[in-house]
């Protein structure tokens, strides 16, 4: 099909939610590219927002999608899963967690984690502990509770009143959490690096008082490593990077490779909360989903895909900064591993994600001024020299 025919289907059938989509339809794709229906190559240092950990078309992907395919694809989790078990066991031997609950998306399992905290509470005959403190510029997701608990207007005000009982505070700011903490808090909830926020960072030494306070208070700290979760970061897990563990975490995006599955892991203590009947999913951690998480874990693991992520993070990060030492409008290069956010202070960002796309690459742009930047893991140092090129010759253009 031709694109102004795709478009014109979109328009007609399609409820639009995204806005101005960029023109292009992708046909296929191999490693780091994607090949639009026009047969034009494109390097994709956006990973569908931070999802294709593994590029396109990844072999071991595809076969576990193949085998498992042929198998059969899916029976209801009233039956035994075996690949649902194996999954939970790579993901509990290789993080802080005691155990796992799947689900089909980053908002479904950060639903699970607020559940979880709540029940928990209540179970120990404390029903008032329910209020939940998450950060200001946060994103949890687009259920209802999870943006009553996003910190940023824009996704709440169409949809008001809001689940309540959702208090917010400013990130990196203990006075104010110490100040927002009462009788009926249960939990802080929050991203170890903020994405959707605009690449936005947690300080070592904020994390860690979190962790104490809630220690202190007997609460729990969740993390919502949606999307800095799987190596993002060039940890497994971004909160490795702040010597502490959270009670919940929160994983989808990049454990599926884009197949979708999410997934709430915690400490055997709170898990124990959830008892048979108090959360459910029809098509979370079926048969495919788990077969496909289990080729994205292995794969990164045998890969060393997290030490990858660090050193050509790394890299990238050293290249945008000597970019930043010769353009005056970039203000700020943020992030850590392949999770890179670019400021931007003459509000020319989307003019720069445009540029790059015309040169054939796809990287994106969040919140006021940053350009994102969140490539597959595979990515090399020449990836990243050819792409500075081009983004270097972008940022010329509006010298
Ligand atoms: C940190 C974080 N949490 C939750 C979500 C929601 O995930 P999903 O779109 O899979 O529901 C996202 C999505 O961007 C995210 O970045």
């Amino acid at each position: 099909m031709e694109l102004n025919e795709i478009i014109e289907l979109d328009k007609k059938y399609f409820i639009n939610t995204f806005g101005a989509r960029t023109p292009v339809c992708f046909e296929y794709g191999k490693g780091i590219n994607l090949w639009s229906t026009d047969g034009k190559k494109y390097t994709d240092l956006f990973a569908g927002i931070a999802v294709s950990a593994l590029g396109h078309s990844h072999p071991n992907l595809v076969n576990a999608i193949k085998d498992q395919a042929e198998k059969f694809i899916h029976c209801s989790n009233l039956y035994y899963i075996e690949s649902q078990a194996k999954l939970a066991k790579l993901l509990v031997e290789n993080t802080c967690a005691d155990k796992v609950f799947f689900s089909n998306s980053g908002a479904e399992a950060n639903e699970g984690a607020i559940k979880l905290a709540r029940i928990y509470f209540k179970k120990k005959g404390m029903p008032e502990k329910y209020e939940i403190i998450t950060l200001e510029k946060s994103f949890h997701g687009r259920t209802l509770a999870t943006i009553a608990a996003t910190g940023q207007d824009k996704y709440q005000k169409p949809y008001s009143p809001l689940t309540p009982l959702f208090l917010k505070v400013p990130a990196n700011d203990i006075e104010a959490l110490k100040d927002a903490i009462n009788e009926n808090t249960c939990a802080i909830m929050m991203e170890p690096i903020q994405g959707e926020g605009g690449i936005n960072l947690i300080s070592k030494e904020y994390m860690k008082a979190v962790r104490q306070i809630c220690d202190e208070k007997g609460i729990f700290l969740i993390l919502d490593e949606v999307q800095s979760g799987i190596g993002r970061t060039g940890k497994l897990l971004a909160y490795e990077h702040f010597d502490i563990e959270p009670d919940i975490f929160t994983l989808a995006k990049a454990l599926g490779g884009g197949f979708p599955i999410g997934a709430m892991c915690a400490k055997d203590h709170v898990a124990k909360a959830f008892e048979p009947g108090d959360h459910g999913s029809t098509f979370g951690g079926n048969p495919l989903a788990c077969s496909v998480g289990i080729a994205v874990m292995e794969t990164i693991l045998k890969d060393n895909l997290v030490e990858n992520s660090e050193k050509v993070g790394e890299y990238f990060i050293s290249k945008l900064n000597s970019l930043k030492d010769k353009y005056s409008f970039i203000s700020e290069v943020r992030g850590k591993g392949l999770m890179i956010g670019i400021q931007i202070s003459n509000d020319k960002s989307k003019e720069i994600v445009t540029s790059c796309f015309e040169e054939g690459y796809l990287i994106g742009s969040v919140g006021a001024g940053v350009i994102r930047v969140l490539p597959p893991l595979i990515l090399t140092t020449n990836d990243v020299d050819n792409f500075i090129q081009v983004f270097d010759k972008a940022l010329n253009k509006l010298q």
